[in-house]
């Protein structure tokens, strides 16, 4: 297994807010069976200048991979950024915040309304040669209460990323989006040890059961390929209907 998405970087965000937390992070992650791992700590365009944000991530990088065992554990590491949509990502250099050697970037949007230019952005990032990976998409109404808003976002060449948590919670929106051909990724976004934990044992263990072998090879090959900056082959998505109110 491959996580894609998590916050185990020490003193950097709303994840580990120590190096001990992270360590700790790590183990767990290594006892699931995880064996690589893309760091992706929050950036908002809004609130930080990039500079800052990459020295701080530097920072927060080189002090774990520089305690004791780390390097040894056998995983292997990558940094990205779970960046906090804005039209302005359109003026900034994006490089550094792809996962590492790769043109993917792993975006979060708002939870509240859905923010303007969306489209138009998301369309100008993906002419620029990128290919955006949207963050745990079953945390937005706006898409749950009409998912072809996410449908028009997959056909432009947006790849969806959901988190094990909605798996485990068995979120029938989920379900929706894997039948409809419309979610490639499953990462933890875990934060910490408590109610943000690793969960990607549990989360395969639920699609093995629910979905079966196929989907759990599918999804790990996915996250491999974006790990490994090799092109995602993605199922033309089916367009959700909505038929007597319910979407189908
Ligand atoms: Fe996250």
């Amino acid at each position: 297994m491959l996580d894609l998405h998590c916050h185990i970087l020490p003193g950097i965000d709303d994840g580990a807010k120590n190096l001990d937390i992270s360590l700790e992070l790590l183990k767990e992650e290594k006892r699931q069976g995880v064996q690589a791992i893309a760091f992706t700590p929050h950036f908002h365009p809004n609130r930080i200048s990039l500079e800052s944000f990459l020295r701080a991530r530097e920072h927060s990088f080189n002090k774990l991979m520089s305690a004791p065992g780390v390097t040894d554990m056998g995983i292997k590491f990558k940094l990205a950024a779970e960046i906090y949509f804005s039209t302005k990502i359109n003026d900034m250099e994006l490089d550094e915040l792809c996962y590492t050697d790769t043109n993917y970037l792993l975006i979060e949007l708002p939870t509240d309304e859905r923010p303007y230019g969306l489209t138009h952005t998301l369309r100008d990032v993906i002419n620029r040669g990128y290919q955006p990976i949207l963050a745990h998409v079953e945390r937005y109404p706006y898409f749950t209460s009409d998912p072809t808003r996410l449908y028009d976002l997959v056909e432009i060449g947006c790849i969806v990323q959901i988190n094990g948590g909605a798996i485990l919670d068995g979120e029938k929106i989920v379900s929706k989006y894997i039948k409809w051909g419309m979610a490639q990724i499953i990462s933890s976004d875990c934060h910490n040890l408590k109610n943000r934990t690793p969960n990607l044992k549990d989360a395969y263990g639920a699609v093995k059961k629910k979905y079966g072998d196929d989907y759990v090879d599918w999804f790990e090959k996915n996250a491999r390929d974006v790990f490994t900056g090799r092109y995602v082959d993605m199922p033309v998505p089916k367009k959700p209907k909505k038929v007597i109110g319910m979407w189908l």
